[in-house]
């Protein structure tokens, strides 16, 4: 073994095919500076496989045994960094315009449901935000309609926490304190050790549904259309074609007059023929 409880070292050569497998399997960009990042986080699959190196795991990852692999070392290579109410202007737009809007419509029998799609929805952060909007908006007229939040992600480890709906008090901190009161049950804590946890109540998690679902899939089994997609914060892991292949593709599941709301740093600038810009971020389907 050519490493003693430290990462083991990764050549060009080796992050170069490593980068490949990473695009194949997720078409998410690996650039030279990411080396130091996929060496920590992969070095930990290669010990707990107890693999001696980088070599060795690479011809693990092809052999026939080593598809099962496959999945953690997706797992390991995303980045899943996400916050309650991240870039709340958009759940600001929920409750100022999109959901008026939309209950407008349905009063006049133009939608017979809701459909709302986290697309890359990390460990389930976002797809409650969107819920505990929907709820403070409707209200008891929340149960008068049909209302169906997906939240999908590659990450099979995340997308399980996303399931679970338990977090740590920090990372609840956002959400303002009659919400959380409102939304989460409060576990006790023994002794002040342990930390407290702060779990989603069914309320939220019975319009929810969370499943696996990787870009890069030429068949996404889906079979609703949106009246919005959240698609927040991933693209720019991939580069610009594949971004307009997933445009294309989102622009298929959206409704007509439907939205999509993509990260503060993204840009769907080339693909003006399909989406207007309404404002921060906000494109509406054309
Ligand atoms: C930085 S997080 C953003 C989470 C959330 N949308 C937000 O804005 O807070 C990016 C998420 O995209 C997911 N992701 C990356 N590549 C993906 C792919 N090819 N298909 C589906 N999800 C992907 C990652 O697993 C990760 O959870």
């Amino acid at each position: 073994m050519d490493f003693n409880g430290n990462a083991p070292s990764l050549t060009d050569a080796e992050f170069d095919i490593i980068s490949k497998i990473i695009y194949k399997e997720t078409r998410i960009i690996m650039g030279a500076h990411k080396k130091t990042l996929v060496t920590s986080r992969l070095g930990k699959r290669i010990k707990a496989l107890n693999i001696d190196n980088f070599k060795g795991y690479i011809e693990y990852l092809s052999s026939d045994k080593g598809k099962e692999e496959l999945v953690n070392f997706i797992n390991s290579v995303t980045t899943n960094k996400t916050d309650f109410f991240r870039e709340n202007k958009h759940f600001e737009y929920m409750k100022s315009t999109f959901l008026p809007n939309w209950e407008n419509a349905y009063k006049e029998g133009k939608v017979k449901n809701l459909r709302i799609w986290s697309a890359a929805c990390s460990s389930g952060e976002e797809p409650y935000s969107i819920l505990i909007t929907l709820h403070e908006y409707f209200g008891s007229r929340f149960n008068d309609y049909d209302i169906k939040v997906l939240a999908s992600d590659v990450d099979t480890n995340v997308l399980a926490h996303a399931k679970e709906g338990v977090y740590r008090e920090d990372v609840v901190s956002p959400i303002e304190n009659s919400l959380l009161k409102k939304y989460f049950l409060r576990s006790k804590t023994l002794n002040n050790m342990e930390e407290r946890k702060y779990k989603v109540k069914d309320i939220l998690k019975s319009s929810a549904y969370f499943r696996p679902l990787n870009f890069k899939d030429d068949d996404y089994d889906i079979h609703s259309e949106f009246d919005l997609i959240f698609c927040r914060n991933v693209i720019i892991y991939f580069d610009k074609d594949f971004q307009k292949q997933l445009f294309h593709k989102l622009h298929s599941y959206m409704k007509s007059d439907s939205f999509i709301f993509i990260g503060h740093s993204e840009t769907l600038f080339n693909l003006a023929d399909k989406f207007k810009y309404e404002s921060s971020n906000i494109y509406m389907k054309i």
